[in-house]
């Protein structure tokens, strides 16, 4: 597996863009440096190959690589978003992938897209988050010109903007979800798709435990009950837990610190 990430060398909190967001509330640095650094090296162990952008001045946000776009193969499909203090990322990242040898397909060109934030593999579909950040449009011309097909879910609440912090497509039959982020139609499609649907606690959504990655018989998140180990536990998968208490000031956890390349 490789991933894209972005070390918190100028990481803070300078505007409110979602409802975790509190200027007040301050970033220490050397706990987001020595939190991301915990990450770096436990996805580095479980085996995944880390690529790094270096963080742009007067982008606090862009250590949240998942909101970069998507790669797909050698094409990088570059994210609009919706905010304009993030849109400043826009260009570097496509600079990076332009460098890389990936060519760049502006496919939601015109529309707001936030990347792998809004929009998640799951066999050969996608599931895409809209309604906070990313439109519908947008999903239904990038998974146009992945040629997969598009499975489209209202978000309703506003702390879980993105479709990565209430859902994770975990394998091929199960997915984790915190039910009341979406409406009754989201759930039941939900329920519909994936054979074994696992919904959260409230506790554990607020803590991200959707906002998560799987490597091999691993799921990295942020913190997890016991309860929700024990579930995972027996689906043959350990959860290895590393702090992000830094990140989630910004409303962001493991899944938004990183792209799957
Ligand atoms: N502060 C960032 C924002 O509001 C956090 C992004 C989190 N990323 C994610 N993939 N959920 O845009």
């Amino acid at each position: 597996m490789k991933i894209l990430m972005c070390a918190p060398s100028h990481y803070a909190i300078r505007y409110e863009i979602n409802p975790w967001m509190k200027i007040q509330n301050r970033i220490t640095p050397s706990r987001a440096q020595a939190q991301w650094k915990g990450l770096y090296t436990t996805l580095r162990r479980l085996g995944a190959r880390v690529w790094l952008i270096p963080q742009k001045k007067g982008c606090p946000d862009m250590v949240f690589t998942a909101n970069a776009g998507v790669a797909h193969g050698r094409t990088f499909i570059p994210s609009h978003f919706r905010y304009k203090q993030r849109q400043l990322e826009e260009p570097a990242f496509i600079q990076y992938f332009r460098k890389k040898g990936y060519s760049i397909d502006d496919a939601s060109q015109g529309l707001y897209f936030e990347g792998e934030g809004d929009l998640l593999p799951y066999r050969d579909m996608f599931f895409a988050g809209f309604r906070f950040r990313s439109e519908v449009r947008a999903h239904e011309r990038v998974s146009e010109s992945l040629g997969r097909r598009l499975v489209t879910l209202e978000l309703s609440k506003p702390q879980f903007y993105h479709l990565d912090t209430c859902f994770f497509p975990m394998d091929e039959t199960s997915a984790l979800y915190y039910p009341q982020a979406f409406d009754d139609y989201g759930r039941k499609v939900i329920r519909r798709f994936i054979q074994n649907p696992m919904a959260v606690s409230r506790e554990d959504a607020y803590q991200f435990a959707c906002n998560a990655i799987r490597i091999g018989r691993t799921v990295v998140m942020n913190r997890a009950s016991r309860n929700l180990k024990g579930q995972l536990s027996s689906l043959g998968y350990g959860v290895c837990e590393t702090p992000t208490s830094e990140f989630m000031k910004a409303g962001g956890s493991v899944k938004c610190l990183l792209l799957k390349l």
